[in-house]
Order: structure tokens, then C-alpha cells, then sequence
């Protein structure tokens, strides 16, 4: 019974882990934020999300072993997983590879942050870190806001926020938060992928300072948003929030599987805020979602757009060479910069 003694001796150290501890803590703030989604307009989840949720929902008691490779469980969000990755597959390494290349050939400042190994953090290792479709993806968008002249006006002395609509687990608010380090990071997104972002974030960025919507004295210290490295709202709190300085704000592989009167919610809300720029990466429309007009025709409503060239492939595309590139189509994933 060696291997039931030391699994126990492992899961009573992990328990004791700071990990743990950031488990908990952000979990009670997401109980919270759940109690506050059935308390708002929208009544709590719709079947689609409550189905969504139920998925995951055994990771809210979630064991100290889990909590210890908590990334692995992140494919609820962005479909990835680790066994992708294992060493069995390192015959695919190539492209992965390849599309590393390709990014850093337009890369004009090194931009490039791998995947962080703790948490059971993954990727193929070709000599730059641990490197997986999100993390290519997120490259191609720090690459995108360099482009677009979005990041340059994060890199002065006066600190600015961001805030991402659909912020998933947290990726590309890790990768931004190691280039740009003065700046606010927001988190919008529905209350319990927040067990996710919120709990990656802690235990990556351990001396930063946090704030999650609910917790004691939020409506003050939502005022004072520069005191704060990584905020967390619920998307039901967006129409109340009125910061003094409007961020800048980003949306990728998530306004395309809304609704137009969500997508158009943010888009005007964002304008009304006095907000100079949103960045979009996504398809114009999901493929299975019938209840959107398009992406770009929402935000030129409301700002004038500008497509963004960052690289003729996909990011889900891992295969196409330099030059390979068939006539976009509304289903294509394009980079958008809503404003100037
Ligand atoms: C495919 S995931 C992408 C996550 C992240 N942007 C990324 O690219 O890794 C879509 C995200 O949009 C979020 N989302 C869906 N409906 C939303 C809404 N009404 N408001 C804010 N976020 C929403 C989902 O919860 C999820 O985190």
C-alpha cells in the first residue's frame, strides 16, 4: 500500500499549498457572484450556460490533486488539452513550431510569453517554453495590439486599465500582465469561468492585488481602480460599472458566440464609458450561432473599424505555409480595431 500512502501524504501537502488556499478563497467569491446572477435582470443562467456550467461544476469541490494541475481543466473553456501534448505526441511538434516562427517573423518587439508550467501548465517545448494553441492564439493577439498602436499607449508612466470581455481562464490576462505590468487588468466574463481566471491568476501573480465584484467594500474600491493589478466582474455588473477613466478593451473567440443584443450591450455600453478603442479577434459569426447579425457590423455601428493584419493562417491553423491563404469568409477569425 506504498502508493495510497504517499497519494495521501501528497494530498494533505497540496492541501496545505497556498494553491489551495487561492482554490478556496476564489471560489467563495464565485458563490457569491453566482447567488448575485440569479438576484440580477437576467434571473441566473440560461438552459444553454446552466448546461455549460453543469459540465464543470464537479470543480467546485474540487480535490488538492486537481487544484495541483488546475490548467488541465481549462478545455471547459478553450477546448485544449493536455494530452495533446503529452510526450507521445511530440511528432507534431513541426508546426506548432513553424507557426511560432511565422508569429515572431511579425513580431516587431518580442512579444512572445510561453505557456507558465505551474498549475499543470502544457505545450510542446521546441527550445522557447512550453508553446499550445492558446498560446500562439494570445500571441497573435499581443501582436495584433501592437500592430493596431493599442499596447503603446500602455507603455507611459500614467497607468491604464484593460478590460477583457470573456476573459476565459485567464491566458491572455497572464501573457498581457508579463509585458505590461502597469496596467489594470479587467476580467468580464459569466460568474463561474472566474474559478478559473481568478484562481490561475492568484497563483501566478501571487503579490498582486486583486479585486473580485462582492467582496467587502467593492463599491469603494471599485473606485480606485489604479490600487488594483487584476479585477473580476461579473457580466451582470457591466451596465452599472462607471470607472472615472474608461479602459481600453479586448474581446477574442467570444462576442462571435453571443447575441447581438449582448455583443450590442458592451459595444455602446463601451462607447457610452468614452472608451477609444476595443480590439476584436473573432469570427464575424460562430458557426452554430444563429443569433448574430456579425461581429464587425455591430462595432461599426458604433466606431469607425479597421481590419488588423497580423498573419495569413488562422490561429487555429497550424498546417498552412506563408502566402496560403483562400478568400476570407464571415466564419474566418479576423482582428478588428473598434476606434483609433
Ligand atoms: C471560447 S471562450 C474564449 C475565452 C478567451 N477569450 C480566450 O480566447 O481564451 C468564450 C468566453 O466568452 C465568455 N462569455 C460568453 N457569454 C458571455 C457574456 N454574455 N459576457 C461575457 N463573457 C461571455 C465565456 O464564458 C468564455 O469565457
Amino acid at each position: 500500500m506504498v502508493f495510497k500512502v504517499e497519494i495521501e501524504a501528497q494530498i494533505m501537502r497540496l492541501r496545505g499549498s497556498p494553491a489551495y488556499q487561492h482554490y478556496l478563497d476564489v471560489r467563495a467569491h464565485v458563490f457569491r457572484m453566482m447567488d448575485g446572477w440569479r438576484d440580477s435582470p437576467e434571473g441566473g443562467p440560461s438552459a444553454y450556460w446552466q448546461e455549460e456550467i453543469d459540465g464543470f461544476s464537479y470543480l467546485f469541490d474540487a480535490s488538492p490533486l486537481i487544484i495541483d494541475r488546475f490548467r488541465e481543466q481549462c478545455y471547459h473553456i478553450t477546448g485544449i488539452k493536455s494530452y495533446e501534448y503529452r510526450s507521445h505526441h511530440s511528432h507534431k511538434v513541426a508546426p506548432f513550431e513553424n507557426k511560432y516562427k511565422r508569429l515572431a517573423e511579425v513580431d516587431p518587439v518580442g512579444l512572445f510569453v510561453p505557456e507558465a508550467p505551474e498549475q499543470g501548465g502544457f505545450g510542446f517545448d521546441f527550445g522557447k517554453g512550453l508553446v499550445n494553441v492558446d498560446t500562439l492564439k494570445f500571441y497573435e493577439v499581443l501582436i495584433g495590439l501592437e500592430k493596431s498602436g493599442v499596447l503603446s499607449r500602455f507603455r507611459g508612466e500614467a497607468r491604464h486599465s484593460i478590460m477583457e470581455i470573456g476573459s476565459g481562464w485567464g491566458g491572455f490576462a497572464y501573457q498581457f500582465k508579463q509585458k505590461i505590468s502597469n496596467a489594470t487588468y479587467i476580467c468580464v466574463d459569466l460568474p463561474p469561468t472566474m474559478l478559473f481566471s481568478g484562481f490561475y491568476l492568484k497563483c501566478l501573480f501571487p503579490d498582486a492585488a486583486f479585486l473580485f465584484y462582492g467582496e467587502e467594500d467593492f463599491d469603494n474600491k471599485i473606485k480606485n481602480l489604479e490600487a488594483f493589478d487584476f479585477v473580476f466582474l461579473p457580466h451582470y455588473y457591466f451596465p452599472d460599472f462607471k470607472p472615472e477613466k474608461a479602459p481600453t478593451a479586448i474581446n477574442m473567440v467570444s462576442f462571435q458566440e453571443m447575441t447581438t443584443g449582448q455583443v450590442e450591450g458592451y459595444v455602446r455600453g463601451l462607447r457610452d464609458l468614452g472608451c477609444q478603442a476595443i480590439y476584436s479577434m473573432n469570427r464575424d459569426r460562430s458557426k452554430h450561432n444563429s443569433e448574430l447579425s456579425t461581429v464587425s457590423e455591430v462595432l461599426s455601428k458604433y466606431y469607425p473599424i479597421n481590419e488588423i493584419h497580423v498573419i495569413d493562417a488562422q490561429y487555429t491553423d497550424m498546417k498552412s505555409k506563408k502566402g496560403e491563404r483562400p478568400p476570407p469568409t464571415i466564419f474566418d477569425y479576423r482582428h478588428f480595431l473598434a476606434g483609433n
